[in-house]
């Protein structure tokens, strides 16, 4: 794995002069945030070597090597779901990569499904814990001992720090921002009513199909993470209805503009 991580990197540092040392993943809905970055390169994951390609609707599928406020960054638009048949390895690939061309700090985003009561469907969560409900973890097998340890310390999945700023952001330019616990699942079933109640009691205040697994492959390699999530939909019981990809994509599209200013302000403070 090491060598193909190698290989990809060696193509993709050859495409851009910058050198960003912060790298965000856009979920569902969420590329919006590409318009605020000036690009400086713009390369579909058809084209870089090793990539998987995303099938889903909604994920464009580029990677972006750009500035936000004259910050370097790389950003992918649209991600790899364990659901589309990719296993933990693939879906983390890239994070794996970034880690390669020297980022430090992964920003990730998500659509997700509100479990706490005090949610609205609109909300923006910055995600302070995780619950790995996949049944799998992209560690599993032989571990790699140059890219981290056997058994990677979780006690801190999301920057305290970052969190801070974030919900100082937030106050400053009157955002409400919630703060809670996403859980990651397989999908691509949304959930019935009892597992969304299951979730709750679980502990969880978002539950979502993505970003679990990244951010424990950032962790496994010592990267900061900062995460979050747009509640698209109602898993609270009382409150649930049907719900569709398209009403996640929409909803998350239209609370965008607020997490676009949470993300540009952070980058500018990291
Ligand atoms: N459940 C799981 N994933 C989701 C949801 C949900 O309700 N909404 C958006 N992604």
């Amino acid at each position: 794995m090491l060598e193909t991580i190698q290989i990809t990197a060696d193509y993709l540092r050859n495409q851009s002069k910058l050198n960003p040392t912060i790298g965000i993943i856009l979920g569902t809905g969420l590329g919006g945030l590409v318009q605020e970055i000036d690009i400086e390169k713009s390369i579909s994951y058809e084209e870089i070597p090793n990539f998987p390609v995303s099938t889903v609707e909604g994920h464009s599928g580029r990677l972006i090597f750009g500035t936000i406020n004259n910050v370097p960054v790389l950003a992918m638009q649209g991600r790899f779901h364990y659901y589309e048949g990719y296993d933990m390895k693939e879906v983390t690939f890239p994070v794996r990569v970034m880690k390669q061309l020297g980022i430090e700090t992964l920003i990730v985003s998500n659509a997700s499904g509100g479990l706490n009561p005090d949610y609205a469907v609109g909300d923006i969560m910055v995600i302070n814990d995780q619950i790995n409900m996949f049944g799998d973890n992209p560690l599993m097998g032989k571990n790699i001992n140059e890219l981290g340890p056997r058994f990677p310390d979780m006690s801190e999945p999301y920057s305290k720090k970052f969190i801070a700023e974030a919900l100082k952001i937030g106050k400053e330019n009157d955002i409400d921002l919630k703060q809670g616990v996403y859980v990651g699942t397989t999908g691509p079933t949304f959930e019935t009513p009892a597992e969304y109640k299951m979730f709750r009691i679980l502990g969880a205040d978002a539950v979502g199909m993505s970003t679990v697994p990244e951010v424990i492959v950032a962790r496994h390699m010592e990267m900061q993470c900062f995460g979050i999530s747009i509640i698209t939909d109602s898993g609270v019981p009382g409150q649930i209805v049907e719900v569709s990809h398209e009403e996640v994509q929409e909803v998350a599209a239209a609370a965008e503009p607020k997490m676009t200013k949470v993300i540009k302000e952070l980058v500018s403070r990291i």
